[in-house]
């Protein structure tokens, strides 16, 4: 799997990611089978054996002890291991101690990207980003990050910071949603921040996509012997090498076929063209 430098931090992660967010919801009503937690663990580990080290969950997800779970037995600094505290718990000892729970249900010694999963406008960030940086001089945190901000609270976020940087900023992006591409990329690429997209397969909508963009991803697939859900993975890592698609992984199955994702590129105008569509 290849590996990119993760924005301003000195990491090499891999260009896509694991997302650990299941929304059962979501699943029983695309009419499929909920998968089990062996399941997704194995989906997990089978992922790390493939390359892709960038592991995201969040302390809302309830899957933090999953995660802890299925990376045992790896080298823990061969992973980067990205978790959220959520947007009630921003005052500076709530950060703290979310932290302390995170790194328990991991089973953890250190977090390596600890991300605010939401910005709080009760909360001043500077608060929020002092706790942060405390965590990262105790040795608990490596990398900060934010997710669902837009371009000025990153700069906010990372003018509060004294001694670190925020690294990574987690937005929802796919050939479907497109919005970070207006305001939020140019900022990142231009500040060399990393740009998690979530829900890269706008949900599951990509795997089996309708309308024009279906005929267009179809015929990609098609030429390349690859799967719909892949040419869209595919075109996203190809939009910027700051850009790191974390689809979620379910079972040791959708591990391979997102892995399979990588190490292969659409041309410049195909990939022209797919975002036309
Ligand atoms: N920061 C935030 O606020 C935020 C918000 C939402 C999500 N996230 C993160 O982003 C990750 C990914 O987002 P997501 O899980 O919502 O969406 P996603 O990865 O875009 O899509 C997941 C859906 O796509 C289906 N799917 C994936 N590959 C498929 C394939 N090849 N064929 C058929 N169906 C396929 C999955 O089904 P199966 O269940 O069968 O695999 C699931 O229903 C989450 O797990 C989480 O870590 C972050």
């Amino acid at each position: 799997m290849e590996k990119r430098k993760f924005g301003r931090s000195n990491e090499a992660v891999s260009a896509l990611g694991m997302g650990t967010y299941y929304d059962v919801m979501d699943t029983a009503a695309l009419g499929k089978a909920v998968p089990g937690r062996a399941e997704k663990a194995e989906g997990i580990r089978k992922g790390i054996e493939l390359g892709m080290n960038l592991i995201d969950t969040a302390e809302v997800y309830m899957t933090e002890q999953l995660v802890g779970e299925a990376i045992k037995g790896f080298r823990r600094d061969d992973l980067f291991v990205a978790t959220k505290v959520w947007s009630s718990r921003l005052r500076h000892d709530d950060v703290l101690k979310a932290a302390l729970r995170s790194l328990d249900r991991l089973g953890c010694e250190y977090i390596d990207l600890y991300q605010v999963h939401w910005p709080n406008p009760g909360v001043p960030v500077g608060e929020t980003m002092r706790a942060m940086e405390r965590l990262v001089s105790e040795g608990k945190v490596r990398y900060i990050g934010v997710s669902n901000f837009g371009p000025k609270q990153v700069q906010e976020a990372d003018e509060a910071l004294s001694k670190s940087e925020i690294v990574s900023d987690q937005v929802e992006y796919s050939l479907r949603c497109r919005d970070p591409e207006a305001e939020l990329l140019p900022y990142c690429e231009r500040g060399n921040i990393a740009v998690v997209a979530y829900c890269p397969l706008a949900r599951g909508e990509l795997a089996r996509p309708a309308g024009r963009l279906g005929e267009c991803v179809g015929k990609l697939a098609g030429k390349y012997g690859k799967t719909p859900a892949q040419v869209s993975l595919n075109w996203l890592i190809g939009r910027s090498g700051l850009v790191f698609p974390i689809p979620r992984v379910s079972r040791p199955e959708r591990a391979v076929e997102n892995a399979e994702a990588a190490g292969w590129s659409l041309t410049q105008d195909e990939a022209l063209l797919l975002g036309r569509c």
